[in-house]
Order: C-alpha cells, then structure tokens, then sequence
C-alpha cells in the first residue's frame, strides 16, 4: 500500500509564543491504515490536525498528500483536494450550517465536489449508511443528539470517499456506548472505502480499538509510535506507560 500521508520535521509556533506546538513531527500513514495520535491535553493533537488540513500555516516542514506536497499551498488550492481529505471534529453541531437540514448540507458538499444527477437521494443513502434514516434529511442540527449529529457529520465527510479522512477528539463528546458504536461505524467505512485514518483522541483505551498504529504526543513531540498492539502491552516511554495505567483500558 503507498503512503497517502508523509509528514517531515513538521514544526508549528504561533506568533508570540515562546515554544513550537509541535516540533519535528513525522511519520507516514499508508492508504487503508488507521494512525491514532494520543497524548494529554495541550500536546499538540489539534495543531497537528489543523495544520495537516492547512487551517494554520505551518512553520516548517512537509506535508505530502496523495504524492503531493502541501504544505505551501493557498487556501484556494486547499479546497481543492477536501475532496480526497476529510475532516470530523469533536463538536459536530458546531461544523454544521444550523439553518441548514442534515441532508441539505450533505448536498452542498455532494455539490461542491462536482457530483451530479440526485443528490437528494445520494444524502439519504449516505446518511443511512450511516445509521440515520431517511427522516433525518430534513432535521436540523439543532433538533438531534450529539450521537445522530456526528453521523450526519460523517456522512457528509465520506460523501466524496475521501482517501484520508482526519477525526479530532470526534468521539469525545459522547458517551461511552455511543463512542463505541461511532468507532464500529468509521472502522466499516475504513474497510469499505478503503481510507486512512488519523484517529486523534486523548483516550488510549478507545484508540486501541480504532486503530492499526499509535503514536504517543508529549509536550508537541512524537515519543513513542508503534503498532497498537507494541504500544499498548509493551510501551518503552514512560509518558506512555501513565497514559495507559491512568486509562480505563483494563
Ligand atoms: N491559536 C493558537 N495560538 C497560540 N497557541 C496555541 C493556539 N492553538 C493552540 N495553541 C497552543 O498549542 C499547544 C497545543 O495545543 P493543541 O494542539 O490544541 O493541543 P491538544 O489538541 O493536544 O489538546 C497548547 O499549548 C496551546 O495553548
Ligand atoms: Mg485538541
């Protein structure tokens, strides 16, 4: 499989702060595999994400998407691979238009990427495959729960069957049952769509069951990265060793 995502020595400093958020980041993540990045709030997940979709201009460093590199790219030429890099964010009903329903809004993006012919009921069959009946077209974001809602926001995500799709804390404001059901979901689209995940949660008990490989963030740096299972039964870092005794993973 290649590599849909490459990330070299990618550093990002906010203007008048007096340290990097993150310093030197790198890893690859290849088509169909699922990266989780765990670390404590404040290490540098969120800025890793919003840089690799080019919300914050990074410092320095690479990013390769899908074999290019963009890393300078303007926020035209940005727009122009949302096609193939999707992503969720942790309060969904705040990613939504709220004076747009559910499905108008998946139409929007259906528009947006260039499909044509019905798009009404491609959102529905979108939104169903994601466990949302046809009813749930027409609801707002404002009339459903933060389960429901995240659904609405994945199937909008995975209308274009991006090649990469980036989920920030996109289970956290949920509860328990609920995160687990959202995580199957994505785990049935990475499978079926063939896409790769970045998997970004402060939670190492639920990236154990999301994903192929972890990386442990500390302080904006990348401690320890590994195939989940290593990291998970035999961490070498001891960063990682707390993270996992301080989760609720046994
Ligand atoms: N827009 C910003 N301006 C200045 N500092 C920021 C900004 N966004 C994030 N930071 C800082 O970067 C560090 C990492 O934050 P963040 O990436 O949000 O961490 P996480 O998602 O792991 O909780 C924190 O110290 C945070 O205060
Ligand atoms: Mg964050």
């Amino acid at each position: 499989m290649n590599d849909i995502l490459i990330i070299k020595n990618l550093t990002k400093q906010f203007k008048g702060e007096k340290k990097p958020s993150i310093e030197n980041i790198n890893f690859n993540l290849k088509s169909g595999r699922c990266l989780g990045v765990v670390g404590e709030s404040g290490s540098g997940k969120s800025t890793l994400a919003r840089a690799v979709t080019g919300l914050i201009p990074i410092t320095s460093g690479e990013i390769i998407f899908d074999n290019n590199c963009i890393s300078r790219f303007s926020p035209a030429r940005y727009k122009k691979i949302y096609k193939d890099l999707q992503m969720i964010f942790q309060l969904p009903r705040e990613s939504f238009n709220p004076v747009r329903s559910l499905g108008e809004s998946i139409v929007l993006n259906l528009k947006n990427f260039g499909f044509n012919g019905d798009l009404k009921n491609q959102a529905v069959s979108l939104l169903k495959r994601c466990g949302l009946d046809s009813t749930f077209y027409n609801k707002y974001p404002g009339e459903v729960s933060g389960g429901e809602c995240q659904r609405a926001a994945i199937a909008r995500a995975i209308a274009s069957s991006p090649k990469l799709l980036i989920c920030d804390e996109a289970t956290s404001a949920l509860d328990m049952i609920v995160q687990r059901k959202i995580i199957s979901l994505l785990n049935e689209l990475k499978e079926e769509l063939g896409m790769a995940i970045l998997f970004i949660c402060h939670d190492i008990s639920l990236v154990h069951h999301m994903c192929d490989d972890v990386a442990v963030m500390k302080d904006g740096h990348i401690v320890e990265k590994d195939v989940t299972s290593r990291i998970i039964h035999h961490p070498d870092n001891e960063y990682t060793k707390a993270l996992i005794e301080a989760s609720n993973m046994y």
